[in-house]
């Protein structure tokens, strides 16, 4: 799969995902055959305000692992002024940033906070305002120094469902088809929580009226499903399903099972911890990735589980 000049090796994108996708895991997942990995959403204003927590966040240090930043932005002033700092950081004390290779921009975190500051779904219907955000992306992509391929977005169909029944997401294709290399589609409102199912139809509406890359996101958990949604886009973003196994990126590229032997998550596992280590990610990741982990082991020997199948900390943006 192409997207903007950035060749993937398989269309199957490990999601941006907060607490989750730290360089480690995005190093483990890739290893396994994502075509490309994402950062958590960072916050714009965070990397305006040189936050040295949020800078953080911005792990790129692995030139192997194809790796884009997630920002999420409440207007086109904050993103020129985020995307500057990020140049001048790049050219300066922070060498790690020198591997990103593509901007997403987040429409679709759910939370109130988010929504409250007019960002996030928030935008979804403020056509004049997205386009000013996006032709700032599309220019600074044109004057960085940093080797970026593709500068895309993930939205959502709406900020609640009278926005998802009015389409809100149709005129923003034509946006996209103008401004930027790729779409991704969560094919949800953001009030919808991930127990409902997502609306595949209305990636397929999106697709037909696509000039570029469109990628399917809700519910891709096995081959079975990736292969159904692959039928109405480009490639397939993947959160959940790569919590609950990231082998599951093997199964999709047909390079073995979406399960791995124990002997397997052992090595994977240290080799998770040395990474991280050192990288000095953060204690979140190591938290989330402990029980992540555990609970991929009591899976696999049989051993009974209590709660759900995934992380109890789980949440949707
Ligand atoms: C733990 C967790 C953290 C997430 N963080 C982000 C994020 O930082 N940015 C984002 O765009 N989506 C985030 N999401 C949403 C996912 O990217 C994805 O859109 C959603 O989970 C639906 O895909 P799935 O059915 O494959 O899980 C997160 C999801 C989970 C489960």
């Amino acid at each position: 799969m192409k997207l903007g000049s950035l060749e993937l090796a398989s269309p199957f994108i490990l999601s941006p995902m907060e607490s989750v996708s730290d360089a480690a895991h995005r190093r483990l997942c890739w290893s396994l055959g994502a075509g490309f990995t994402w950062t958590e959403m960072i916050r714009a204003r965070g990397l305006v305000r040189n936050n040295k927590s949020t800078i953080d966040l911005i792990d790129s240090f692995d030139g192997d692992v194809p790796t884009g930043v997630q920002l999420m932005v409440v207007n086109e002033v904050e993103l020129e002024e985020a995307l500057t700092n990020l140049d001048t950081l790049a050219a300066s004390t922070h060498p790690h940033f020198k591997n990103l290779r593509a901007v997403d921009l987040n429409f679709g975190c759910p939370s109130p906070e988010v929504i409250k500051i007019g960002a996030g779904p928030a935008l979804l219907k403020r056509k004049n305002k997205l386009r000013a955000i996006f032709e700032v992306l599309r220019a600074w992509k044109g004057r960085t120094s940093l080797p970026i391929g593709a500068v895309t977005a993930k939205i959502r169909l709406g900020l609640n469902r009278p926005e998802m029944d009015q389409k809100v997401y149709l005129p923003i294709v034509e946006l996209a088809n103008e401004l930027l290399d790729g779409l991704t589609v969560h094919a949800r409102h953001a009030r919808e929580e991930s127990s409902t199912p997502a609306h595949w139809e209305a990636i397929a509406e999106v697709k037909a009226r696509a000039t570029i890359p469109i990628i399917g996101n809700g519910d891709v958990m096995s081959l079975d499903s990736a292969q159904r949604l692959l039928q109405h886009c480009d490639g397939v973003m993947i959160a959940r399903g790569a919590i609950r196994s990231p082998w599951i990126f093997r199964e999709l590229t047909g390079r073995g099972s979406g399960q791995p032997t124990l002997a397997e998550l052992d090595a994977a596992e240290s080799e998770w911890r040395r990474r991280a280590t050192e990288l000095n990610s953060k204690p979140k990741f190591f938290e989330w990735h402990a029980e992540g982990f555990n609970r991929m082991r009591a899976r696999l020997s049989g051993k009974p589980m209590t709660g759900a199948d995934l992380p109890a900390t789980e949440h949707m943006r």
